[in-house]
């Protein structure tokens, strides 16, 4: 009897000890995030960063704007890579009114609106034609569209997948050759533990074959598990010589915007309930700041490569290595999710060596809707 394809393997969903586990593992997270994180101060402590240019993804709120303001508050060249420009520059007034340096903050704003591939491309081919080398590509924009019914982005994608992976994992490949011309250099994801309640079918990555019923928070979870199984095969194909340090981070559950389709009424009670146990934006932006900017994570990438571990870096909310979920750490349906993605974006297999080789690469974005269950 022939054995199952990797295909066949992809779950529809986890057993019910599987379940357990993984809600087990979000609700510690939830409960005991604070006491893991004693040790770490906030603001997390950065040194200089004058050298260090930095892109930062949804930065005009919670999470993102903290990271952004942090790094470019110790002298990092950050790029806003925002929806609303307006709002950024806004912010950036306020925080150089705020600052306590004399220089001025080396801040720009670049439009990137994710649920549009070409929006992406667009950004992609203004930054490269800009020829600066990139240190950190830090894919922070996300959205949780709690309780909304299933949508699709312009291109025809689910929007959970499109906007919280697909367009990332475009941004990410896109920029590697300027990447590559920087030192030290690394793509960080601000992922999240919900990964651990998820499993993705690689061959309905939008939730339209009918097999597996669709809510907001199985579209949110599946996006992220997605972006841990697409980040392991990128840190397994590139070459060492690369150096390019791929890292998952998880920032903790934090009082952010991220819930803002949930009715006021609930939301509120919501905060009251959990709010000594929750994070506020600055402290769960010290994962995304510690991946970005500790020296010995580099080595550490560099070691689970030469240790054929199966997941790239994950990084938790208390900034010590963590592992993700054993769904995540499964390479034959990564290798599924890393395939389909490229599908789905628009680029052939080979192209992270053209991307590597420094050689133009085409996108194809006739991408046509995918509702009738092709993807
Ligand atoms: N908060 C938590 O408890 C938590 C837990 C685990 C993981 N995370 C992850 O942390 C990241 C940041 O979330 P947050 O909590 O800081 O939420 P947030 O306050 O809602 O911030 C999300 C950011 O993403 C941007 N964004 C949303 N849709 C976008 C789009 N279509 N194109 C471009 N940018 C877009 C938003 O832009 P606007 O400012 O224009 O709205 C905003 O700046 C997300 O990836 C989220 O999944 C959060």
């Amino acid at each position: 009897m022939a054995s199952p394809s990797a295909s066949d393997q992809a779950k529809q969903g986890l057993s019910w000890m599987e379940w357990l586990q993984g809600w087990s593992r979000v609700i510690y997270e939830l409960f005991f995030q604070r006491i893991e994180a004693r040790h770490l101060k906030t603001p997390l402590p950065l040194p200089p960063l004058n050298d260090l240019t930095c892109i930062v993804t949804g930065s005009t709120s919670g999470i993102g704007l903290e990271i952004a303001r942090q790094l470019a508050e110790s002298g990092a060249n950050v790029v806003m890579a925002v929806r609303n420009p307006t709002a950024a520059h806004s912010l950036i007034q306020t925080w150089q009114n705020e600052t306590s340096s004399k220089d001025s903050l080396n801040i720009d704003v670049m439009e990137l609106n994710l649920p549009s591939l070409e929006s992406v491309v667009r950004f992609s081919e203004t930054w490269d034609s800009l020829g600066k080398p990139l240190n950190v590509l830090i894919n922070n924009a996300g959205i949780f569209s709690m309780g909304e019914p299933q949508k699709f982005s312009n291109e025809g994608y689910e929007t959970h997948m499109q906007v919280n992976h697909l367009a990332p994992a475009l941004l990410s490949l896109l920029l590697l050759p300027s990447l590559k011309r920087g030192a030290p250099r690394g793509i960080i994801n601000v992922n999240s533990v919900i990964h651990f309640v998820s499993t993705v079918d690689p061959n309905d990555m939008n939730f339209v074959s009918g097999k597996r019923e669709f809510s907001s928070l199985a579209g949110y979870s599946t996006s992220k598990l997605a972006q841990v199984m697409f980040s392991n095969v990128l840190h397994k194909r590139l070459p060492s010589e690369s150096d390019i340090s791929i890292i998952c981070v998880e920032p903790g559950c934090a009082r952010t915007k991220i819930e803002r389709d949930v009715p006021k009424f609930i939301r509120e009670v919501g905060y009251r309930l959990f709010s000594p146990v929750l994070f506020n934006a600055e402290e769960a932006s010290r994962s995304a700041l510690f991946a970005a900017t500790d020296p010995e994570i580099p080595k550490y990438c560099a070691q689970l490569r030469c240790d054929e571990w199966p997941a790239c870096a994950y990084i938790s909310s208390s900034c010590c290595p963590m592992n993700p979920s054993n769904e995540a750490r499964r390479l034959d349906v990564s290798s599924l999710v890393w395939q389909k993605t490229l599908d789905m974006v628009g680029l052939s297999g080979d192209c992270l060596e053209i991307l590597l080789e420094g050689k133009e690469i085409q996108c194809s974005l006739e991408l046509t809707l995918n509702r009738n269950g092709l993807y």
